[in-house]
C-alpha cells in the first residue's frame, strides 16, 4: 500500500516494498535500529516494522543542522527519510536509500535493549520493546504464518468457525488446572481449559467445527513447554473416528510447515532454523500404539538413555516424549493411551476397555506434544458414570449430556497449541518468545 505522506511530498513505502521503487524517491517511516558514521557519511539502518533497509547520508547532501543532529541518535529513535531507492547486491536487503532529508520526530539516547548480552529475566520484563528486535520479530512471523495457515487449511476444508465461551462453568481438561474467578451473585466461573465441549455441539450443528482462542492452565508447571494462557485451535468432525483425527492432524501440521518455509524463508534464516527438519514433515506419520510406545521406552532404559523403566499405564513425562520422538524424524503419533491418564470424555477401546481411543502427536527434536486428541465417548450412561468417578459436577454437564440423548453419533477432534507449534517451527528453546505477552506461572507482567 502506498500512501501519502503528510510530512514528506513523497509517497510512504513500506521496506519490504522497496523493489517496487528502484530509482524512485520515497518516504520511509520507522525507528533507527542502527547507525554508524564518520566525518563525512553516516549509515542510518532503518527499521519499520517489514523490513531494515540501511540508509546513506552524505553530511553535504543534508543541512547542517539535520547532519549534526542524525549523527548523535540512539537506537530507535523515531525516524522519517526520504530519499532514492538504489538496489545493491551487497546490502543485506539488497537495497540502499540515499538520503535527501531526514526528519527526527524523537531523538532516543537511552533504549535499554543494547547488543551486548541481556538475561531472559531482563528481557521478559523488557518484552514490550523486546519484540522490536530481529529474533523476536522473526518468532512472531512465523506465529502470524502458523495461525494463518491453520485458518487456511481448516477454511479450505470445510470446517466453520464457531467459537466457544471463555468463561465456562466446569471443567474440560481436569479439575487441577482450573482458574476460577468470582462471577455475578456468589457464582463461580472457570477460564476455559478447551472448548472441546462446546465443539462437540457446534460439530452436531455443522459437522466439521472448529474453534480458535485463548485457553488457560492453572498449572504449577515452570517447564519450557508450558504457559498459563496459550491459544488452541480445536477442530472437532462429527461422524469420525480416531484414525479420522490422525489423518486430519498430519495433513495439518505439513500443511503448516509448508506455508512456514515458503513464507518464511527470511525469518527462518534470522533463527538459523535447519530447514530440512522441516522438509521431513509430510504425510504420513508414524502411528504407533501405545503399547509399543512403552517397548520403545523399554529399550532406552536397557541402553542406558533412561534413568527409569518405564511402568505400563503411566502417562509420559518429557524425557519419554523426547526418547519416544528421537526415534523419528517425523512427528509420531501415539495412540491408545490407558484411560486411566486421560479425559473423562474419551470413547474407549471396544476391544480394550481400558485404553481410550485418544492420540498425541509428538513433535520431533524434543519438541513433545503438540496435538491431543481422539474419539469422543457416545454413550450416556458411560459419560454419567465417568463424570461421577472423575468427581465432576453432573450439573454443569446437563446441556453436554444432551448431546447424548439426541442423535449421539460418533464424533472426534483434536487441540493443537499454537506457541508450541511456533516453537518448533522456529527451532527455539522454549514457547514464552512465541507470543507477544507470555502469561506463565511468575509472569504476569508487563
Ligand atoms: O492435550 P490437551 O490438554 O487437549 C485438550 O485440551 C483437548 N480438549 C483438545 C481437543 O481434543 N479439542 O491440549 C491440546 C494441546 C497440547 O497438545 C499442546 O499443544 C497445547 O494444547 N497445550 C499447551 N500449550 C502451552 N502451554 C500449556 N500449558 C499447554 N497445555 C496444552
Ligand atoms: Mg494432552
Amino acid at each position: 500500500m502506498v500512501t501519502e505522506s503528510q510530512s514528506l511530498n513523497t509517497p510512504h513505502v513500506y521496506i519490504k516494498h522497496l523493489n517496487e521503487h528502484v530509482g524512485s524517491e520515497v518516504t520511509l517511516k520507522g525507528w533507527l535500529y542502527n547507525l554508524r558514521s564518520s566525518g563525512k557519511i553516516a549509515f542510518p539502518q532503518l527499521r519499520d516494522g517489514t523490513g531494515i533497509v540501511q540508509c546513506v547520508v552524505l553530511k553535504n547532501a543534508v543541512p547542517p543542522e539535520m547532519w549534526e543532529s542524525l549523527k548523535s541518535i540512539g537506537q530507535e529513535s523515531a525516524l522519517i527519510v526520504r530519499g532514492t531507492v538504489r538496489a545493491d547486491e551487497r546490502a543485506p536487503s539488497g537495497y540502499e536509500i540515499d538520503v535527501s532529508h531526514a526528519e527526527i520526530l524523537q531523538a532516543v539516547h537511552d533504549y535499554p535493549i543494547t547488543p551486548k548480552e541481556h538475561g531472559p529475566e531482563f528481557l521478559l520484563d523488557h518484552r514490550h520493546i523486546w519484540l522490536r528486535s530481529r529474533r523476536q520479530h522473526a518468532i512472531l512471523k512465523v506465529r502470524h504464518t502458523v495461525v494463518q495457515a491453520v485458518r487456511n487449511f481448516l477454511d479450505g476444508n470445510d470446517f466453520t468457525l464457531c467459537d466457544s465461551p471463555i468463561f465456562t462453568p466446569a471443567a474440560c481438561e481436569g479439575t487441577t488446572t482450573l482458574f476460577e474467578v468470582d462471577y455475578f451473585d456468589d457464582q463461580k466461573a472457570y477460564l476455559t481449559q478447551s472448548g472441546q465441549l462446546y465443539n462437540e455441539a457446534t460439530a452436531a450443528a455443522f459437522g466439521k467445527v472448529y474453534c480458535f482462542g485463548p485457553t488457560f492452565r492453572a498449572e504449577k508447571s515452570k517447564t519450557r513447554r508450558h504457559l498459563t494462557e496459550f491459544w488452541m485451535v480445536e477442530p472437532e468432525m462429527a461422524y469420525a473416528t480416531l484414525n479420522d483425527v490422525m489423518s486430519l492432524s498430519e495433513c495439518m501440521l505439513s500443511y503448516i510447515a509448508e506455508r512456514v518455509l515458503e513464507d518464511r524463508a527470511e525469518e527462518l534464516k534470522v533463527l538459523e532454523r535447519d530447514v530440512t527438519r522441516l522438509k521431513a514433515i509430510t504425510p504420513p506419520f508414524p502411528r504407533l500404539h501405545y503399547d509399543d510406545a512403552v517397548k520403545v521406552l523399554h529399550d532406552g532404559h536397557e541402553k542406558g538413555v533412561l534413568d527409569s523403566r518405564f511402568e505400563w499405564g503411566g502417562d509420559f513425562g518429557a524425557p519419554d516424549e523426547t526418547y519416544i520422538s528421537g526415534q523419528f524424524d517425523k512427528p509420531v503419533m501415539v495412540h491408545h493411551y490407558p484411560a486411566a491418564v486421560k479425559a473423562f470424555y474419551m470413547a474407549r477401546d471396544p476391544e480394550r476397555n481400558e485404553l481410550a481411543l485418544g492420540v498425541d502427536v509428538l513433535a520431533p527434536e524434543g519438541y513433545g506434544e503438540v496435538i491431543g486428541g481422539g474419539e469422543r465417548a457416545t454413550s450416556l450412561e458411560f459419560l454419567q458414570q465417568q463424570i461421577a468417578e472423575h468427581e465432576l459436577p453432573e450439573q454443569a454437564f446437563d446441556w453436554y449430556l444432551d448431546l447424548r440423548r439426541y442423535g449421539s453419533v460418533p464424533h472426534a477432534g483434536f487441540g493443537m497449541g499454537i506457541e508450541r507449534c511456533t516453537a518448533w517451527m522456529c527451532g527455539i528453546e522454549h514457547v514464552r518468545e512465541t507470543i507477544a505477552f507470555p502469561r506463565m506461572m511468575y509472569r504476569l507482567r508487563p
